[in-house]
């Protein structure tokens, strides 16, 4: 196997190191209308994407998550100096993420519905990956304790019938690339089932 789809596949890393620099609105949208060719198993995509953008709006928004980590005790077991220290680089690093998109999911309280909702916005979610790195953009998916908060999610606007799935932080891609986390072999992960003969 030597495709393209591989190469992207293999190459892309979650990208930590954010760098203020501008992506396009442009982009970001043909990002997300490729993206949105994920499969779904619903009468319509169970996803929605809510932008940050800019050090304006990320201001706004970090306060949000500050607020909520510290109603949480996201930190409490580090000590009151610390935390300080903690809100200060969560400040620095949001300011600057030039696009922040919450990523959620529709549900309706039933099980099975709701599980492929998640799988299905997660499958979005690669998508997004996939074609930002194409483009030379990172991005890290992030799943911080905020993101569990109901508070917090109201505080922010987002509908209590949306679960979030995630959120994606965008950059440019820095001159140098994260080394990729070892993976298993399959042979560590690949299993014949053996079932008993019934
Ligand atoms: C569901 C999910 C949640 C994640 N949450 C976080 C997170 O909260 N913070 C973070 O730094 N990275 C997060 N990541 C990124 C993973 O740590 C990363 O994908 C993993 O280390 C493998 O590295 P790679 O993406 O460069 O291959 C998450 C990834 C997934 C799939």
């Amino acid at each position: 196997m030597n495709s393209k789809i591989e190469a992207v596949i293999r190459e892309r890393r979650t990208i930590r190191e954010v760098h203020g620099e501008e992506i396009s609105e442009e982009l970001l949208t043909s990002i997300l209308e490729a993206a949105a060719y994920a499969p779904f198993h619903s009468a319509k995509e169970p996803w929605k994407a809510y932008m940050i953008r800019g050090q304006e709006e990320h201001k706004e928004y970090i306060e949000r998550v500050l607020n909520c980590y510290s109603r949480i005790k996201v930190w409490e077991k580090f000590g009151a100096e610390r935390i300080l220290d903690f809100e200060e680089k969560t400040r620095s690093y949001y300011e600057m993420i030039p696009v922040s998109m919450v990523i959620t999911s529709k549900q309706i309280h039933e099980e099975k519905a709701d599980f492929e909702a998640v799988l299905a916005t997660a499958a979005l979610i690669q998508n997004i990956q996939l074609l930002a790195w194409e483009q030379q953009i990172g991005v890290t998916w992030r799943t911080t304790a905020d993101i569990f908060d109901k508070v917090f999610q109201q505080e922010i606007g987002i509908p209590s019938n949306e679960k979030i799935v995630g959120t994606l932080h965008f950059t440019q891609i820095p001159k140098k690339i994260p080394k990729a986390k070892n993976r298993q072999p399959v042979s560590d992960w690949l299993h014949s089932l053996e079932l008993p003969i019934l």
